[in-house]
């Protein structure tokens, strides 16, 4: 992919993750053809693949290739898509938009939306389970990080904390940027370190913390850029209803720091995310392309 410039390489790998997603998906149940259908409408059809990219980003940047990551790349994508389904319910965010289409729920129902979430989960760790590409070691290690990033400590702990707190507790900035680090962080951590694990079969030479230093403040700048949008961008412009978070009475950045502020703050986090990439001459890297997207994007 040498001769490809970082643009073109990105559509190259979004168009792969599409494709293995396709296939990967089951088409065909016994048991409910409606839940197959649900949870290929769920996942396929829309979202920026920003996760998946950043596996594969990572995995290329560092060994310069990304195909035997993709099945890891397309785990977590089910992961993510899982977590959207229930973030959507009408016991969650409620809301009936989500990828420029009707939610899970708006078409399938609540109860059949959360066994799409409950049936995406398992589907992901059998994703990287099976995966002939990686060894027994990559998979049990990729597994781990996957289970511990969706987990209670993880993406889930996160949106535990986020459906308990409302304005009123006047949460501080310290424990805001904890709780976005649980329920979005986590998985850009997963992201990077999967990417890394595939491309470093024999171990760690180095760049371990610093990619996970780099990874924290990319999933900490790409929430504040969500909470942003979320109060300058229309419903149609993003593809999900737009002013969720006052509605809700979040706590956000906007609302903790000002828009001014919190867009300079997510401007600073991805500059010292460069740095960190810098120190591992990562800085032109494709991951580095792939911050960049996950940080200054419209939607
Ligand atoms: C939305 O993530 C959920 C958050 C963590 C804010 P994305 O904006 O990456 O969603 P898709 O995958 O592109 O739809
Ligand atoms: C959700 O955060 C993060 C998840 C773990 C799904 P939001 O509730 O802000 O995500 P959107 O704005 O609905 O995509
Ligand atoms: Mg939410
Ligand atoms: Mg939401
Ligand atoms: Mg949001």
């Amino acid at each position: 992919m040498a001769q490809l410039d970082h643009e073109e390489q990105l559509t190259a790998i979004i168009a792969a993750i599409e494709e293995r997603l396709e296939y990967l998906l089951p088409t065909k149940s016994e048991h409910s053809q409606e839940l197959v259908d649900a949870m290929r409408y769920a996942t396929l059809g829309g979202g920026k693949r920003l996760r998946g990219t950043l596996v594969c980003a990572t995995a290329s940047s560092l060994s310069g290739d990304y195909t035997r990551a993709l099945d890891a790349a397309c785990a977590l994508e089910c992961l993510h898509a899982y977590s959207l389904v229930h973030d959507d319910l009408p016991v969650m965010d409620d809301a009936a938009l989500r990828r420029g289409k009707p939610s899970c729920h708006a078409v399938f129902g609540p109860a059949l939306a959360t066994l799409v979430g409950d049936a995406l989960q398992p589907l992901a760790f059998s994703l990287v389970l099976d995966c002939p590409e990686l060894t027994s070691n990559q998979r049990l290690a990729i597994s781990q990080t996957l289970a511990h990033a969706s987990g209670w400590r993880g993406m889930v702990g996160g949106q535990a904390w986020d459906i308990e707190t409302s304005q009123a507790d006047a949460l501080t900035i310290e424990s805001l940027r904890r709780l976005h680090a649980a329920k979005t962080g986590e998985f850009f951590v997963a992201a990077i370190e999967i990417g890394r694990l595939i491309a470093r079969p024999d171990g760690d030479t180095g760049e371990r913390e610093v990619l996970e230093r780099f990874s924290r403040k990319l999933g900490e700048a790409f929430q504040v850029v969500d909470d942003l949008l979320d109060t300058t961008e229309s419903t149609a412009q993003l593809g999900k209803p737009s002013g969720q978070d006052a509605r809700h009475d979040k706590p956000t950045f906007p609302v903790l720091l000002g828009s001014a502020e919190a867009t300079t703050y997510a401007q600073t986090l991805l500059h010292n995310a460069f740095s960190d990439l810098e120190d591992i001459e990562l800085g032109n890297s494709l991951l580095a392309a792939v911050a960049e997207r996950c940080v200054n994007r419209l939607r």
